[in-house]
């Protein structure tokens, strides 16, 4: 029990944590969950864990259960696409989990991407982060390109490909992008995280090779200029009044940021803030704010640029709807920097999930005239 300013007990809130997931990202959503689970605060929060293992099963664990053991040995649950039941079922035990309020830090398809946000919307659970339209317009790079440029937010210029085209005439497809846009370029799956399937492409001979090992990853590809630019990343946090953080910076000694430069080259920094002037500084914020809008961001975002080196311009790089988490992750150490510590994070993020929920479950779900 916890009290309230007037010394009256009040329940703790049961959260249910969700991590894992089917993805290429389910150990980095593991270390994200490690983190959230060690600071929410045990005074105010009842933790039930929601593992996704590997093969998509959802798996329950009681409060006190480690994450691992609720990954290996939680019973299997199901989430009833019934509004107001609240609750997550125990298949094997047969009775209901119910839970105020879920945190979803499953990074990646089937967690960022709108589907896992749409299952708990059928089930009429609040939770952390954006909703099933903002997080799948922020997980497809090539639809977050067109809404950006089209808000008039600097994006690098790209091309989209589909891979059966690419199949017809790979050499051909190659030849027309790379006299379009010119040499380098990156190579993405459109709906990509972690850098995986990402590619630098300086010589033209290289180019169907990249595309086809991009194309294992997603049927439709972008092709981007590719900028010599600094990285800086801006934490958004918010609903209606969203706010942003001091900017960070990140550097590798790599030739990008690369899946090995994010998990495993030591000499990957992390510069919290940023060494940006006030009013570069001043511009960034504004634009990740402006970006967060315009993609539908809610709760939580990380708006990541690409500063032009040789004019200054922040390009939109992408939004990540639900960044990295763990205590030296960027976007809490942004926060951090910028005054709001991570137990109270996510007590902000709690509260903004249930703010948001609140306001949606209020709308009509029927229509009725109003009266005269
Ligand atoms: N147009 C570009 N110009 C320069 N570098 C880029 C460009 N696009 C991507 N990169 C590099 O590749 C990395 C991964 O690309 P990104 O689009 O952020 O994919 P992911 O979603 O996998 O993080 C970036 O952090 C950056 O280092
Ligand atoms: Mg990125």
């Amino acid at each position: 029990m916890m009290r309230n300013q007037g010394g009256i007990e009040m329940a703790k809130l049961r959260v249910g944590l969700v991590y894992g997931g089917r993805s290429v990202e389910h150990e980095v959503s593991i270390a994200s969950a490690t983190s959230i689970l060690r600071n929410l605060d045990p005074s105010r929060y009842e933790v039930w864990l929601v593992a996704i293992d590997h093969d998509g099963a959802w798996r329950v664990g009681a409060p006190g259960t480690s994450l691992e053991g609720a990954m290996q040995r939680g019973a299997a649950v199901v989430l009833p696409p019934t509004p107001a039941a609240n609750a997550l079922r125990r298949v094997a035990g047969g009775d209901a989990v119910a839970v105020d309020v879920l945190f979803p830090i499953v990074h990646g398809h089937g967690g960022e991407d709108g589907s896992l946000q749409g299952l708990l919307e059928l089930a009429g659970l609040p939770y952390v982060g954006s909703g099933v339209a903002g997080s799948a317009i922020q997980m497809d790079k090539e639809i977050a390109k067109r809404l950006l440029s089209f808000a008039g937010l600097p994006v690098t210029p790209w091309r989209v490909l589909h891979s059966h085209e690419l199949a017809r005439d790979p050499k051909g497809v190659a030849t027309r992008v790379a006299g379009e846009l010119g040499l380098p370029v990156f190579v993405k799956p459109a709906n990509s995280g972690s850098s995986v399937g990402i590619q630098k492409v300086t010589k033209l001979q290289s180019l169907p090779r990249a595309l086809a090992e991009a194309s294992r990853y997603d049927t439709k590809l972008l092709v981007e200029t590719a900028l010599d630019a600094r990285e800086i990343e801006v934490a958004v946090l918010g609903n209606e009044d969203p706010e942003a953080s001091l900017p960070g910076e990140i550097r590798t000694r790599r030739d990008f940021y690369d899946y090995e430069a994010k998990y495993v080259d030591e000499s990957t920094e992390l510069l919290v803030p940023a060494p940006l002037s006030e009013s570069e500084s001043d511009a960034v914020r504004d634009s990740a704010i402006r970006a967060y809008r315009v993609l539908e961001g809610a709760g939580l975002g990380r708006v990541d640029f690409l500063m032009e080196r040789a004019t200054g311009t922040f390009y939109v790089n992408e939004l990540n709807s639900l960044p990295g988490f763990t205590e030296v992750s960027m976007y809490p150490r942004l926060w951090e920097a910028t005054g709001l510590p991570y137990p109270q994070l996510l007590d902000r993020l709690i509260e903004l999930a249930i703010d948001r929920h609140r306001r949606r479950a209020a709308l009509e779900t029927t229509f009725r005239k109003l009266g005269r």
